[in-house]
């Protein structure tokens, strides 16, 4: 089956240079499938884009051209890449919000498929506060917007607002249909949050971890078109959809989980917080508090050396989270773990790791290379960590 691009065309004068984008698209090796929203189908018709993909146009949601069939799911499922040209301020808004209130943005709801926006308005509106932040919004979500260009737009103003060319669309679209493709036909065991080992029924060791980065990590590759198996401590985060989710509590049940699942894996990856000790025994009760007590407690096992020693040759990606000397810290971790690569947390700074929404890490390779990840969304982190890696693994 041919790479599907489903393009939502929305109603800005511009949409006329949807079909330009289409048919260079096509050119392409992709498969067009055109989505219009009402006030597009005011500019365009879709007799014209059904004429130019030989597809199926749909208009409404409840649009039906296979009898029985969503059209709304089986597209959004079908998509390599998703793409919004042009996008109207309107349209960036219901796609930043979440709505859905036409066929396309009903799609990109249901869909993982990577999204390109090409907006096309007004200069002040494209400047405006409201849309730079929905645009902001969409990029955290791993959105890549095409930006306008200068010049005069149709309503005879000057400024940013007219669509960008064809190549650079079409370009977009191609970048992000090769990264949706990447990890195609892989399975990535990913590690994520902290574990938990009980003291007794009611107390336990744990670390701080919100799980996040293993999170997006799974929903990056699953972006990539891998089938991933998330081994995940305890956390507050919904799985993403199609991740083959495993809830485990302490670093033993880790450990086996993450054993069995490396068995036909080609990448593992230990995002999880993994408490470093446990309680010798744990209390069959609950512990009566009666003045100062000690703990006593022994080492967990290293879940990645483990999973080295079980097949040396399956790729390890760890993480390490470094408060000083952040370099000979991952260094050593490689070393000692049997790992590929690393990726190192400054988790000294307030603005990026633990809990926040945004990360910024190094990526030490077991021969030297060093990869700075630039701080943005830890989703916008994670594919691009996942991407090096691949790279790096000649996928
Ligand atoms: O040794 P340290 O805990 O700093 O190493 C962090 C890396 O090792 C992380 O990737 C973490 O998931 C992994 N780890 C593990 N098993 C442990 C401790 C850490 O897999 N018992």
């Amino acid at each position: 089956m041919k790479s599907v691009v489903v393009l939502g065309v929305t109603g800005s004068v511009a949409a006329y240079r949807a079909c330009d984008v289409a048919r260079e698209l096509m050119r392409n090796g992709f498969e067009v499938r055109a989505c219009l929203s009402r006030s597009a189908a005011e500019f365009v018709t879709p007799a014209l884009f059904e004429a130019l993909t030989g597809k199926p146009v749909l208009t409404d949601v409840f649009d039906e051209p296979v009898k029985g069939r969503m059209a709304h799911i089986d597209w959004a499922r079908d998509a390599r890449v998703l793409l919004v040209c042009p996008a109207t301020a309107n349209a960036i808004a219901v796609l930043a919000s979440g709505a859905s209130e036409d066929m396309f943005t009903t799609i990109a709801q249901a869909s993982r498929a990577p999204m390109i926006m090409a907006p096309a308005m007004n200069p002040d509106m494209y400047s405006s506060i409201p849309n730079q932040e929905n645009l902001a919004k969409l990029r955290d979500r791993g959105a890549v917007v095409v930006e306008p260009l200068e010049g005069e737009v149709a309503c005879g103003e000057q400024g940013q607002g007219k669509l960008a060319s064809v190549g650079a669309i079409v370009a977009a679209v191609l970048e992000a249909g090769y990264r949706s493709n990447l990890m195609a036909g892989r399975r990535i065991v990913i590690t994520a949050g902290p574990t938990r080992e009980l003291i007794d029924p009611v107390r336990f060791i744990s670390n701080r971890s919100s799980g996040k980065m293993g999170y997006e990590l799974a929903r990056a590759a699953l972006q990539m078109g891998a089938s991933v198996a998330l081994i995940s401590g305890p956390v507050a985060l919904t799985a993403p959809a199609g991740a083959e989710l495993v809830r485990v509590t302490s670093a033993q049940e880790m450990k086996d989980a993450v054993l069995t699942a490396i068995q036909n894996a080609d990448l593992l990856i230990g995002a999880a917080a993994v408490a470093d000790y446990r309680a010798v025994a744990v209390a069959p009760e609950k512990i009566k508090k009666s003045g100062d007590m000690q703990l006593r407690l022994i080492e967990n096992p290293d879940i990645l050396s483990e999973s080295h020693r079980a097949r040396p040759e399956l790729p390890i990606v760890g993480f390490a989270a470094e408060t000083t000397d952040h370099e000979r810290g991952a260094k050593d971790k490689i070393d000692k773990k049997g790992l590929f690569a690393i990726a190192m947390n400054d988790v000294s700074r307030r603005d990026i790791g633990f809990d926040a929404n945004e990360n910024e890490l190094v990526l030490y390779f077991a021969d030297g290379e060093v990869t700075l990840i630039q701080k943005s969304s830890k989703f916008n982190v994670a594919v691009a960590m996942l991407e090096r890696i691949a790279t790096r693994l000649s996928w």
